[in-house]
């Protein structure tokens, strides 16, 4: 696979989770050796990865996962199959993975989270977070692509934020000086081919040289403030 192909149909893999393969740690290691090359804000790569197997620690984490999608996302303005989208059957279909993946995440044999070490980001100024948040983002990402060139599907999650504390407290993160960012499953796909999901064009969200305000405008944020907690 090239790297355009790879860039273009890196999907959020929920259904197509095998959990009857074990993922050999050499392969997450490996990843993770990727990750690293990201950008690093200061060059002081700040990532951390939390990776857990342990079944009970993993049941614990999709029992906190469920409660939140269950219990405050899905019936809140921002679940996925509510959000207006040019077309309507592939949001539903999108909602119907994501409904998938809360009912699959317990059986997933590995689940990695991604954190920022050493700083909080509760109320910082957005130059601080952007910064911040931006020597994690990249890594994670690259550790997807990785993961996806080794067989491997990921889905880039942030549910189980509302209830961080709680994870952290599962997880030993010391949750005063490590943030977490971003949680996935970690998984053999069911069969290596995916497609190209349903974007803008190009040409819909460039701005040159100046913001123009023809262009395409985002729709209105809010679902976050409902699912915090
Ligand atoms: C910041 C962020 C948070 C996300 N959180 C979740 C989540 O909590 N649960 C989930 O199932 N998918 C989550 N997703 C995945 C998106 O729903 C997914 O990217 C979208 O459905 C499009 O699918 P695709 O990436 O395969 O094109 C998140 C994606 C991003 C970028």
């Amino acid at each position: 696979m090239d790297a355009d192909e790879m860039l273009a149909t890196t999907r959020a893999v929920r259904k197509r989770l095998d959990p009857s393969r074990e993922v050999p740690e050499n392969l997450i290691r490996e990843c993770v050796d990727l990750a690293l090359q990201a950008p690093a804000g200061s060059n002081v790569p700040r990532t951390r990865f939390v990776v857990v197997r342990d079944p009970e620690l993993r049941a614990a984490i999709a029992e906190i996962y469920s409660d939140i999608y269950l219990n405050s996302y899905r019936e809140s303005a921002g679940y996925i199959g509510r959000v207006e989208a040019k077309d309507a059957g592939i949001q539903q279909r999108t909602a119907r993975s994501a409904d998938a993946l809360e009912r699959a995440l317990h059986e997933v044999g590995t689940i990695v989270i991604a954190c920022l070490d050493g700083v909080r980001l509760d109320g910082s100024p957005a130059f601080a977070s952007a910064s911040m948040l931006g020597g994690v983002l990249p890594a994670m990402w690259s550790f997807m692509l990785a993961a996806r060139a080794r067989g491997l599907g990921t889905c880039w999650t942030t549910m189980h934020l509302a209830r961080e504390r709680d994870v952290a407290d599962v997880l030993g993160i010391p949750f005063d000086t490590v943030q977490q960012v971003c949680l996935t499953p970690l998984a053999y796909t069911k069969g290596e081919k995916f497609g190209r999901a349903d974007r803008p064009e190009a040409d819909e969200i460039i701005h040159w040289d100046r913001w123009d305000s023809g262009k395409l405008a985002a729709p209105p944020m809010n679902g976050i403030a409902r699912v915090s907690s």
